[in-house]
């Protein structure tokens, strides 16, 4: 039987480079060789109050540029978390066993505290038994993610073992996070410093849907120094990401004669930025036409959305059953 993978994206826009080589690029080769469930999640995006009319945009969104990208709906089940009332309930059970002092010591709980100081609310204390609930409902082993996820899979394994050991179960098996190369991927964004990531600024990231001026406008903009005084000297953090960026998008000998130049300190950021630019939009032009011609179709997308929900619905009932049946819920 093929071992079954779950990820899932949180609706808050368009996506970007961080997001594709981090977990999409995983998700479209894993599924040929794994049963695999991709959702949008919509309920983990309430953490930050969207408003009803953006939400739905925002849902839209992820959904064309998850199939622009290569989810192919004949080999996966995609499908939208809050058409899966199931995970609200597992996450339910997970949480009367989730403790406070462990949920507050998650790096993305404190990250977020110092971001909204305004709006710490229990949807953020408890985001890791959601994000636990949307992977055990479907008994997943793997999680395709990128690096910024990895404590949350640990995590999704304490809470399962949890509920295994106090209903003396094998209900969850244990999920890792994956990534087709050797280690989970950290995509460095524009500002210079940290990952690439929505919460930075638009000027942060690059999105799939950027057309070649907004791109060749961004990366000008990227945050570099006055160039290297010494040969070979290390590489400071800014620079360092515009280049791992360079790897990512550009033929290996692109990156060879820029690297070599900063060696020699004969790079002239000007010409490294252009280039840089140019290579994001070759390989983000496909990508983006697929994006324009899908977002057209809304008839596709309902019935994608719609078969998907069944699906999903189909495979998180029978888990939810055998855990309210552990649990000790009976009908009369
Ligand atoms: P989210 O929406 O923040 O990010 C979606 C995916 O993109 C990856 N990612 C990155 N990878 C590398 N470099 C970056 N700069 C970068 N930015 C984002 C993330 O690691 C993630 O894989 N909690 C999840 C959504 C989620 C989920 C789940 C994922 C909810 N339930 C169950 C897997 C399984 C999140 O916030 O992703």
């Amino acid at each position: 039987m093929k071992e079954t993978v779950v990820s899932g994206i949180r609706p808050t826009g368009k996506l970007h480079l961080g997001n594709y080589f981090g977990a999409v690029t995983n998700f479209v080769k894993m599924q040929y060789d794994y049963n695999c469930f991709f959702f949008i999640a919509d309920l983990h995006s309430l953490t930050t109050h969207p408003t009803p009319q953006d939400l739905h945009g925002y849902v839209r969104h992820v959904l064309v540029e998850y199939l622009a990208c290569g989810i192919d709906p004949e080999q996966s089940t995609i499908y939208i978390q809050s058409d899966v009332p199931e995970v609200a309930e597992l996450y339910l059970y997970l949480n009367m066993n989730a403790y406070m002092g462990e949920l507050e010591r998650s790096t993305s709980f404190k990250d977020k505290i110092r971001s909204q100081p305004d709006n710490v609310n229990a949807g953020l204390l408890t985001y890791p038994t959601l994000m636990a609930a949307d992977i055990l409902i479907h008994k997943a082993t793997k999680v395709p993610v990128g690096k910024d996820q990895e404590q949350h899979l640990e995590m999704t394994r304490t809470f399962g073992n949890r509920f295994n050991r106090m209903y003396q179960s094998d209900l969850f098996p244990e999920p890792h996070a994956f990534n087709y190369s050797d280690n989970l991927v950290k995509v460095p964004g524009l500002d210079g410093k940290g990952k690439m990531s929505k919460s930075e600024g638009d000027g942060n990231c690059i999105y799939l849907s950027d057309s070649p001026e907004v791109i060749r406008k961004k990366v000008s903009r990227a945050v570099t120094d006055g160039g290297p005084t010494e040969e070979n000297q290390a590489k400071p953090e800014a620079i360092q990401n515009l280049f791992d960026l360079m790897k990512i998008v550009s033929p290996t000998d692109t990156l060879n004669h820029f690297d070599q130049l900063y060696n020699q300190c004969a790079i002239r950021y000007g010409d490294f930025k252009k280039q840089l630019a140019e290579d994001m939009i070759v390989f983000n032009s496909p990508i983006r036409e697929k994006i324009e011609e899908i977002a057209k179709d809304t008839d596709y997308l309902r019935k994608v959305a719609t078969e998907g929900a069944m699906k999903a619905k189909e495979n998180a009932q029978k888990t939810i059953r055998e855990a309210r049946e552990l649990i000790g819920f009976k009908t009369f």
